[in-house]
């Protein structure tokens, strides 16, 4: 049985940059899931601490902390049957080399620093997640 959940999904800076915000999120919507909140917003060195806490030490822990603060994200709450592992299913994998057509990484990304999405990982990271960003 399907379970309802809520997950976090953040567009992170080059898709904004980019100018993908409208398409991307429209591969939620099509395919079913709702969008509870939205705002566009700079992630703080805080949340981004936060956020990325089990990859401090790791040595792309760096770049990924300043990539993710280098401009505007999309910030999203988005909930519907088995919505944590729904969204990562139409991210696809975390690197866009292993990311196929119609993925989103797959589609609008070409290297792992710089990879378009976010998703929540379990809905324990949601719920994490949704307080350093929502509060
Ligand atoms: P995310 O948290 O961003 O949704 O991505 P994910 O779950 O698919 O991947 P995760 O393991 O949580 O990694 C977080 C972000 O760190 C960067 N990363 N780089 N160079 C590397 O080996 C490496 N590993 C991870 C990626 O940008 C990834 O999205
Ligand atoms: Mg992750």
């Amino acid at each position: 049985m399907a379970e309802f959940q809520r997950t976090y999904i953040m567009l992170k800076p080059d898709a904004v940059r980019n100018g993908h915000i409208g398409e991307i999120i429209n591969r939620f919507e099509r395919a079913g899931l709702k969008f509870e909140r939205i705002e566009l917003a700079n992630v703080t060195p805080e949340q981004a601490a936060a956020n990325y806490k089990e990859h401090e030490g790791k040595p792309f822990y760096a770049g990924l902390i300043s990539y993710i603060t280098s401009g505007p994200v999309v910030k999203c709450v988005v909930a519907g049957p088995d919505a944590v592992a729904n969204a990562r299913r139409l991210m696809g994998p975390t690197n866009p080399l292993n990311a196929g057509p119609g993925t989103i990484r797959g589609d609008f990304g070409l290297v792992m620093d710089e990879n378009v999405i976010h998703g929540s990982d379990s809905p324990a990271s949601a719920e994490r997640e949704i307080g350093i960003f929502f509060g």
